[in-house]
């Protein structure tokens, strides 16, 4: 992502911003004590568990684990973007988002791979009109009856045949050179000689969210293979996050209703041409969850359009399965599958506009589609078929968000099966409790420390079925919440198996303590050891430290805001949501003896290390014992 927003400002905009008076204007808030409740938005629930902390800025929903600060609550809320989330916030306090130009740098500027990107693609759309070779090209674009009109909308062009044209044209000096090579546009070989990536094909730029070139597809004009060629992974281009034909839908029409996403480059551009300007593309990848993310940000329905052959019926799975996650209640997801040897592009130009909006409407439903499916790998007349085919579904409607969209599906799984109570396991732990194995009032009391006003939520597990998934109860000690609705990973990830025992990692106790006290780590010196001590989230944590080193003053607010949109980002906020448990006032293990137990665990890898070798180097031997004697020394207080 080009452009970085300096973190200061991100962090000015959440000082400013009152978390309770933002969530307020979209959820009517209630005081409990000294926090806020209210219904939670993001899941069906009748007793309010969704809280919200005044003094820790961050809101958390015990009933489905929600959680975030303010710009986290607006990009679930209202589906915007990080930018466009702190955007708003902004303008709320009357600030405008600055450009930092020094971050920019550092990260690397992508302006000149955009400029030589934007350069190529004129030259490829002069290709079209130039005399010398535009005939095939546009009698192949002609005879598949693609307008002059639609040409130019997405910009299609042509890359001669031969090795140097656009070499030749742009490539004057080894700057430029290196540019479109980093642009992926030419191809070094062994000889380090560069030429033309692209030769002879029909270009299709591939725009992103702002309108800019990042990458092309290329088609033969005949039979040769491949018949799509794409550009590589470049800075600018992340295959599995990008579709084609987005840029262009968002132009065609600002509201956009529906989505149908298609297969291919001339699908895309066949059904605009015809009028359905909502047609996009995954580029000859599987769709993944972020593509349909993407989507859901701007439409509420989506339909899968795949060819009726094996292939398209496995690709259609694959998108299901990538897409239960994000079925928040309000959106839908249909599938269509066409008759075997068409395509969108050969049935819009076959039977026109409505009819091909015809079987948009007439799409299948995801929970038709689902059983179906799996209703196919089974014989629903036999008990045992239909036993099995609740044990095939339950893992899938597990991952859907809960709310009345799971229930019906729950519902309906029932009377297919005729299996009365269809039960489906409490969401895997977004915020594992301390102690498994405590009974759960006491968990939960645990959980909520000295914070009376929680206590009432967990007084009324309520007797329906769409309270049990929401609410720890007593048989069922692990009840916790769901992961957050933009689907962050459980902790567990990486770690111990889900289900032993729960308690907070070493690393992940430290981070723990960084987020709640972040300005303790200005003064503590960093171990130089610990950079090579090998755990699970020990980097991010090796990386929270140096941010705190660079930004003292960071307040638990801004350092989620620094890793909202980056990697380990998840794992912050789910700690964060489980720090969000626990009252201001309890009192936490300094971070300095955090930080000595992550040593005597660098250490004692090390012993076993030098142990399993052998013991050549007796010296270094009694140096790790001494310092295993060492640090073990200090009161060893539980974090
Ligand atoms: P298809 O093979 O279904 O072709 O590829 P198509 O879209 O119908 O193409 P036309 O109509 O013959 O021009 C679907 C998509 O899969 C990717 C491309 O994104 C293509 O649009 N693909 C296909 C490749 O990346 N490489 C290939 O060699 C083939
Ligand atoms: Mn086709």
């Amino acid at each position: 992502m080009a452009g970085r927003i300096p973190d200061d400002f991100i962090d000015d905009v959440l000082t400013r911003t009152d978390l309770v008076e933002l969530i307020d204007s979209y959820v009517p808030l209630k005081r409990t004590g000294k926090n806020y409740a209210a219904c939670c938005p993001f899941h069906q629930e009748k007793t309010p568990s969704f809280t919200v902390s005044p003094d820790k800025q961050f809101y958390y929903c015990f009933g489905c684990g929600a959680s975030g600060n303010a710009v986290g609550f607006l990009m679930d809320y209202t589906r915007l973007s990080f930018v466009e989330a702190l955007e708003v916030l902004a303008r709320n306090q009357g600030l405008e988002i600055p450009r930092d130009e020094n971050a920019n740098q550092q990260r690397e500027d992508h302006q000149p791979l955009f400029r030589i990107l934007e350069q190529a693609t004129d030259f490829f759309e002069q290709q079209l009109r130039n005399p010398k070779v535009k005939e095939r090209p546009v009698g192949y674009l002609k005879k598949r009856g693609l307008s002059g009109q639609t040409a130019k909308h997405f910009r299609v062009g042509y890359a001669p045949p031969g090795w140097d044209n656009l070499l030749t044209a742009l490539g004057g000096d080894d700057k430029k050179r290196a540019l479109l090579l980093k642009a992926g546009l030419l191809i070094e070989n062994e000889q380090g000689r560069n030429y033309d990536r692209f030769r002879d094909r029909v270009m299709f730029p591939i725009r992103d969210n702002r309108g800019r070139v990042i990458a092309f597809g290329g088609r033969v004009l005949g039979d040769d293979k491949p018949k799509y060629l794409n550009s590589p992974e470049t800075p600018v281009f992340h295959k599995g996050r990008e579709l084609y034909g987005l840029w262009e839908a968002r132009q065609a029409s600002n509201k956009i209703s529906r989505f149908v996403i298609v297969e291919g480059y001339m699908d895309v551009i066949a059904l605009a041409q015809f009028g359905i300007t909502y047609a996009v593309a995954t580029l000859g990848t599987a769709t993944s969850q972020e593509h349909v993310e993407k989507l859901f940000r701007h439409s509420d329905e989506l339909i899968f359009c795949f060819d009726g052959d094996e292939a398209g019926r496995r690709a259609a799975w694959r998108a299901l399965e990538n897409t239960l996650a994000t079925v928040k209640d309000g959106r839908q997801v249909k599938f269509l599958l066409l008759p075997e040897g068409e395509d969108p592009d050969t049935l819009v130009r076959k039977d026109g506009k409505t009819y091909f909006e015809g079987l948009l409407d007439e799409a299948t439903a995801l929970s038709e589609f689902f059983f179906q499916h799996l209703a196919d790998e089974v014989d629903t007349r036999t008990m045992d078929g239909r036993a099995r085919l609740a044990s095939l579904a339950k893992p899938y409607l597990e991952k859907l968000p809960q709310g009345v969209f799971q229930q019906l599906m729950v519902q309906r799984l029932g009377e297919i099966t005729q299996l009365k109570d269809i039960r489906l396991d409490p969401p895997k732990p977004a915020n594992p409790p301390q102690q498994a194995h405590q009974p759960a009032a006491q968990n939960a009391a645990a959980a909520t420390g000295t914070a009376h006003a929680e206590h009432e939520y967990f007084g009324d597990p309520g007797p329906g079925p769409e309270h049990s998934p929401s609410f720890p109860q007593n048989d069922n000690p692990a009840g916790h919440p769901a992961p957050r609705p933009r689907q962050r990973q459980p902790l567990s990830r990486g770690d111990k198996p889900a289900g032993a025992k729960t308690e907070l990692s070493l690393v992940d106790s430290t981070i723990r303590i960084l987020l709640n006290a972040p300005r303790q780590a200005a003064g503590t010196p960093l171990p130089d050891e610990l950079q090579q001590l090998d755990l699970p989230r020990m980097p991010l944590l090796l990386e929270l430290l140096q941010y705190l080193k660079q930004k003292p003053d960071a307040s638990t607010a801004a350092i989620l805001g620094h890793w909202q949109n980056q990697d380990g980002g998840d794992a912050l906020f789910n700690l964060a949501a489980r720090e969000f448990l626990l009252p201001n006032e309890e009192q936490f293990p300094e971070l300095e003896d955090a930080l000595r137990r992550l040593r005597l665990q660098k250490v004692e890898q090390d012993l076993d290390q030098i142990i399993a070798g052998g013991v050549k180097d007796k010296d270094r031997l009694k140096q790790l014992l001494h310092l295993q004697k060492e640090l073990s020394k200090q009161p060893n207080k539980s974090p």
